[in-house]
């Protein structure tokens, strides 16, 4: 199928190679809002898209595309998104889905007026070691305390250095899709503490503690800071499962481990080791493209589909609410 790619920085290139070495799709476009950025992109990559330039409808019209991808920045999510749901074409767009609830919400809306897909690639869902991890869970008994713990220093330099809530804002939504993933439960309420040490970079907080109750009472508990220096977790974050029967730890890597209660009676129970291993699957956005195109050919409904990764947003938002009004947020009023 025939993809008019929006945006060239780093991600979009990234995104440039996903589609030319997909089997199923092929970058026909490429446009960014800078006059000659797509073209000098395509040419660095060995790419010869049939149309480069910076008009989106004109880039459509030109190699008749089937479907968009936007890789811009967040603040120009929600007018690449309107625009191509508006010309009749289904998207699939980075993550996070737009910087304000309201945003996002108009989108999701736009979809559905367009009868068009709109889908966030929230690509680490697709991943082999958390199909693992996830299938260990499954063999834990009910689903009680589900923690990550997400801890990287990060010089990253430019924006991010001076956002209000880099971490929870730039990096959660990935940590919190996860947690959405692993368990199958949604969202209820959450109370959250952002905060910044005095040895951090950043300006606004870097770091946070969230205690999320899920749909049936499932507890997540989020611990993360972008400025801890030494004894980094993985950037899939470091998790603890804990169910009616059982323990299952992730160390974000390919470290998957289960202790299943074998025979109870004495102070401690009986355990049976059962590791975890890695499930194959298509790794990252080749993972989220092959989802998407199967969508589009099929009808069924591909995970990050925008009404369902909302509610991973709406996580994002409830956490920043929490920690202004020092109070518990609930996922209903953010919303409404
Ligand atoms: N999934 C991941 O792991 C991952 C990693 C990095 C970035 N991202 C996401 O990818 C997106 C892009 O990030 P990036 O690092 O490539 O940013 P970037 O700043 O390098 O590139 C963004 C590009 O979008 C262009 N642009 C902005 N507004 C536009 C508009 N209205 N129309 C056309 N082009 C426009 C800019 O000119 C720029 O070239 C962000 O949403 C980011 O969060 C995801």
């Amino acid at each position: 199928m025939r993809a008019l790619l929006v945006g060239a920085g780093g991600m979009g290139r990234t995104w440039a190679k996903n589609l030319a070495e997909s089997g199923d799709a092929e970058l026909a476009a490429w446009v960014d809002i800078r006059e000659g950025a797509a073209a000098q992109a395509a040419e660095e990559l060995a790419l010869s898209p049939e149309y480069t330039g910076q008009d989106i409808e004109a880039a459509a019209r030109a190699v008749s595309a089937e479907f968009v991808v936007d890789v811009t920045v967040p603040e120009a999510h929600k007018q690449v998104t309107l625009q191509a749901l508006s010309m009749g074409l289904p998207v699939i767009g980075e993550k996070p889905m737009a910087p304000s609830m309201a945003e996002a919400k108009e989108m999701v809306r736009a979809s559905e007026q367009a009868g068009k897909l709109y889908m966030v690639s929230q690509s680490r869902r697709y991943n082999a070691s958390i199909g693992g991890y996830r299938k260990l869970i499954s063999q834990i008994g009910e689903l009680g305390i589900l923690n990550a713990d997400f801890f990287i220093g990060a010089h990253f330099g430019g924006f991010r250095d001076e956002m209000t809530s880099p971490l929870i804002l730039d990096m959660a939504i990935h940590t919190f899709d996860q947690a959405r993933y692993l368990s199958g439960a949604d969202p209820v309420s959450v109370l959250a503490e952002e905060f910044n040490p005095p040895w951090s970079w950043y300006e606004g907080d870097a770091c946070a503690n969230a205690i999320f109750e899920m749909a049936g009472g499932l507890r997540f508990a989020y611990r993360g800071s972008w400025c801890s220096e030494g004894l980094h977790t993985s950037w899939e974050g470091s998790w603890r499962a804990v169910g009616s029967k059982g323990s299952a730890t992730w160390d974000g890597a390919d470290g998957i481990r289960a202790q299943v209660v074998r025979q109870t009676g004495g102070f401690h129970s009986e355990f049976d080791e059962v590791a975890g291993s890695p499930l194959p699957v298509k790794e990252g956005i080749a993972g989220s493209l092959e989802e998407f195109l199967q969508a589009l050919r099929s009808g069924s409904t591909p995970q990050g589909e925008c009404h369902d990764n909302i509610k991973s947003l709406a996580m994002v938002f409830a956490v920043v609410e929490s920690s202004r009004t020092s109070g518990r947020v609930t996922i209903e009023e953010m919303m409404a």
